[in-house]
């Protein structure tokens, strides 16, 4: 069997989403302690909803297909679901990573947090900090 799937193929060669939002409404940016890669991401919000997700990153190909993927599944979804969007069902998605690219799907999914909470940030919007990792969050060093 291929070590990559196809869709991981695809998105990494045809990725989603890439570039910046200039007057975005959060970004976030995240390193993987793993390998010292980076990634960042901007969110467009309007009631709720995002209606707009870029990305950029210096990180590797799994860095690249996976966050072209939770772009994908973000677009048009609540802020809500946003959140609950895991790196798991991004490599579900994505029909799989092997295991030891999985540390790489992380960085997509903290970007996307950290968005999130820098969006709330800027609004002056309440929230609870458990649902934030801080720097150190312990499956960053899957
Ligand atoms: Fe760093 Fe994949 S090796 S994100």
């Amino acid at each position: 069997m291929a070590l990559y799937s196809e869709k991981v193929m695809d998105h990494f060669t045809h990725p989603r989403n890439v570039g910046i939002i200039e007057d975005a409404d959060g970004v976030g940016e995240i390193g993987n302690a793993k390998c010292g890669d980076i990634m960042k991401m901007y969110l467009k919000v309007e009631d709720n909803v995002i209606t707009d997700v870029k990305f950029e990153t210096f990180g590797c190909g799994s860095a690249i297909a996976t966050s072209s993927m939770a772009t994908e599944m973000i677009k048009g979804k609540s802020i809500d679901e946003a959140l609950r969007l895991t790196n798991k069902a991004v490599a579900e998605a994505l029909d799989g990573l092997p295991a030891h690219k999985m540390h790489c799907s992380v960085l997509a999914e903290e970007a996307i947090k950290a968005a999130v909470k820098d969006y709330y940030d800027r609004n002056g919007i309440a929230y609870d900090k458990r649902q934030f990792p801080d720097e150190d969050c312990p499956h960053c060093h899957e």
